[in-house]
């Protein structure tokens, strides 16, 4: 059942990016992170348009140090051989030896629990990572296309005159916070990839995901959905830190996955997309509210002050302009929040690790 959710979702993506996905006939495919929530989905995209669509398949190289990452049974590629999966540290250069003609570094240390216990490591894969895998793609003189995962998080806490924030506004981060090793790591890896652009034509595009979700997402890295999901479903009060005020927008993972093959494949070398959801900012009391009202039955939320093991200084609203990709990409968001919850809820109810005591580890 849940795995009926999750190739579902894998075919509506496939099916959103109509004939643009033709670009992938044939060609190879190397995307590091492939064992994260999104790489998960971008690989499993990709087998969906293999199997349905491509009249020549993709080759898909998934690397991956999981060092977050895990497999998941609902994401199966191991007997498929049209993918490879391989163990690999993208702080080291990668020994590939074939022609690669698209490039996805989406290999990030996403959640902020995770970013504030390895926070080296955090900026090894987005500075060091990205300029190995900019230097591959030197290497491959028929690369068609390389896409560098940001984050909305290079914004910081944006002014409230720039929110919903475009592409344009600079951000308001520190160098020296808690969050600056997510932050300004990204920031730097969006400078190295435009370098790039510019001095080597390496066809670049940069990608600024806000909050996505979906099924795969594990509980145990405290990205605030999962942790509500988990909470919600095991009728333990839903934590809500500090007043409950500071707002989110959510994307789930169908539109954002569309989102981002759309920026690989069409967007304009050099530039960043926002890819999001813009209308449904909610603050974290209500989104906690929403769970309750979804789950019903004994779930609640409380109150608590931030836990000492979160970074300090979180953005209080994030909310994005995603004109420039509607109107370069005709990325338009499908799913409203409530569906897109009571779906990964769905999914949630049926995986082990949303069962009470689960290790929550992180
Ligand atoms: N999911 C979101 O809402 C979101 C929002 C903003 C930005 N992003 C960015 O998108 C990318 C993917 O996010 P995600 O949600 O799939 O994260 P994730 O944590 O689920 O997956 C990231 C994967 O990268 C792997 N990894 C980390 N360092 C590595 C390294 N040095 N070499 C090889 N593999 C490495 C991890 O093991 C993991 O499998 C990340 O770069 C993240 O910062 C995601």
């Amino acid at each position: 059942m849940q795995e009926a959710i999750v190739w579902e979702d894998i075919a509506t993506i496939g099916k959103n990016l109509g004939a643009e996905a033709h670009k992938l006939e044939g060609k190879t495919v190397l995307i590091s992170g492939g064992s994260g929530f999104l790489g998960k989905y971008l690989i499993g995209a990709l087998c969906y348009l293999n199997d349905t669509t491509l009249a020549k398949p993709c080759r898909i190289i998934s690397v991956d140090n999981f060092i977050t990452g895990q497999p998941h049974p609902d994401f199966n590629f191991r007997l498929r051989d049209d993918v490879l999966e391989v163990w690999g540290d993208v702080s080291q250069p990668l020994p590939v030896r074939e022609d690669i003609h698209y490039i996805i570094h989406a290999a990030g240390l996403a959640s902020p629990v995770y970013y504030k216990k390895y926070p080296l490591e955090t900026i090894e894969s987005a500075v060091t990572g990205v300029k190995n895998l900019l230097e591959l793609a030197r290497k491959n003189k028929g690369l068609e296309g390389f896409l560098f995962f940001s984050s909305s998080e290079i914004y910081g806490d944006p002014d409230e005159k720039a929110v919903p924030t475009p592409e344009t506004y600079h951000g308001y981060v520190s160098s020296v916070g808690p969050r600056a090793c997510y932050d300004e790591s990204k920031r730097l890896g969006e400078t190295i990839s435009t370098i790039y652009n510019e001095q080597f034509g390496i066809p670049v595009t940069i990608v600024r995901p806000f909050n996505v979700f979906g099924p795969g997402m594990g509980h145990a890295d405290r990205r605030v959905l999962p942790m509500f999901a988990y909470k919600a479903l095991n009728k333990q009060p839903i934590p809500v830190h500090g007043d409950g005020h500071q707002t989110r927008t959510f994307c789930y993972i169908t539109d954002a996955a569309t989102g981002f093959l759309k920026v690989l494949l069409m967007g304009t070398p050099g530039e960043a997309y926002n890819i999001g959801s813009a209308d449904n900012e909610i603050s974290m009391r209500n989104l906690a509210k929403l769970f309750v009202e979804i789950e019903g039955n004994g779930a609640s939320y409380q109150m608590i002050p931030y836990p000492t093991n979160y970074p300090a200084g979180e953005p209080q609203r994030r909310c994005p302009d995603i004109s420039k990709a509607k109107r370069e990409l005709n990325f338009i968001p499908k799913v409203d929040l409530k569906s897109g919850l009571s779906r990964f809820i769905d999914w949630c109810r049926t995986d082990p690790r949303y069962s009470e005591g689960a290790s929550q580890d992180a």
